[in-house]
């Protein structure tokens, strides 16, 4: 716990759930959201509403964000900075590029803030559960004020160091989280090409030497061909456009997420975008002809 005044800004899929924990826990929290609608539930459950981040950043002593991408934390962190007193620290928990956060230290630090970078491995339920891990880099003592909030929203908090390390971890973990689904996704179609039934195949994958946590999590999902999203094939697509942007600026190939990245944009233009990233098994199935259940449709299995 702490007697700090905390701020939250961005209440989407990971941000709503994440702030309502913090509620939970009994911190002093103030929440703005860009579309303001969805402060409600928050407003409900007791936390303070700002009209924008300027308020909410002048009266804050740690203003957290989790929100979309490179541009969201530029344009985010470019109010915060304006309006926070000096001494305030900003957290960012959203996956974004390396390069744009660092960006977002140098003017942090003309600012006098201090600036804490804290993705996070784990999805909606996790991060409904508090039991998010929470990859933390930035200035030790920020980052230990930040840590009663990190403790309430996860189950494990890592420390990866003072710089971007965090931001890169991230990414390393999205790249095989990506990877794994396309693999489920292209196997899946092979074995349901040969006429495997479909239940006892996701069965016999989710018990043999490849699965995974991931692949346990997402059996029921896959059984069920139920891909309402957890994390959308259009926001992998974003992971993979940071971590082979990255990849590109230092000359490093990657040709196994380059590919999988082309199976996101294949997914966004077949109307699947929006989908979870584990629906890319019905945009595989349709690319072979198969005539496969439709996403939604339940299986006997
Ligand atoms: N979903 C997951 O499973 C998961 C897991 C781990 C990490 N993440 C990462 O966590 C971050 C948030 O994901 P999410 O699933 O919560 O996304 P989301 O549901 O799309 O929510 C995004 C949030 O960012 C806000 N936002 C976007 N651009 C903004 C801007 N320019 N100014 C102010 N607010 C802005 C949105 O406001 P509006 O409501 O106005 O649109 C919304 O509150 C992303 O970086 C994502 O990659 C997601």
């Amino acid at each position: 716990m702490t007697d700090k005044r905390i701020g939250w800004i961005g209440l989407g899929k990971m941000g709503a759930p994440m702030a309502l924990n913090l509620v939970a826990a009994g911190f002093p929290l103030t929440v703005y959201n860009r579309t303001a609608a969805k402060t409600a539930p928050l407003a409900e459950a007791g936390a303070g509403v700002a009209a924008s981040i300027a308020e909410l950043a002048g009266a804050s002593d740690i203003v957290f964000s989790m929100i979309d991408d490179d541009a969201a934390l530029e344009a985010v962190a470019a109010e915060v900075l304006a309006a926070a007193t000096p001494g305030t620290v900003y957290a960012d928990m959203s996956t974004v590029s390396p390069a744009a956060s660092a960006r977002v230290a140098e003017r942090a630090a003309a600012a006098e803030i201090a600036y804490v970078r804290a993705p996070v491995l784990g999805s909606t339920n996790f991060a409904a559960a508090a039991q998010l891990v929470v990859l933390v880099s930035g200035p030790e003592d920020a980052c230990a004020a930040c840590t009663p909030v990190f403790a309430a929203l996860g189950r494990k908090i890592v420390s990866m160091g003072v710089g971007e390390e965090a931001r890169t971890v991230k990414l390393v973990i999205n790249m095989m989280i990506g990877t794994t689904a396309a693999m489920v996704g292209e196997a899946l179609t092979f074995g349901e090409r040969a006429g495997l039934d479909w239940a006892t195949m996701i069965d016999v994958i989710a018990d043999s030497p490849v699965a995974s946590p991931l692949v346990g999590y997402k059996t029921q999902m896959l059984k069920e061909r139920d891909f309402a999203p957890a994390f959308s094939a259009a926001q992998m697509a974003k992971d993979f456009d940071l971590i082979l942007d990255t990849a590109r600026a230092g000359d490093l190939p990657m040709p196994v997420a380059g590919t999988v990245r082309q199976l996101w944009s294949a997914m966004m233009a077949g109307g699947r975008g929006e989908l979870d990233m584990f629906a890319c098994v019905a945009q595989l199935e349709a690319m072979a002809g198969l005539d496969a259940p439709s996403e939604g449709q339940k299986s006997s299995g």
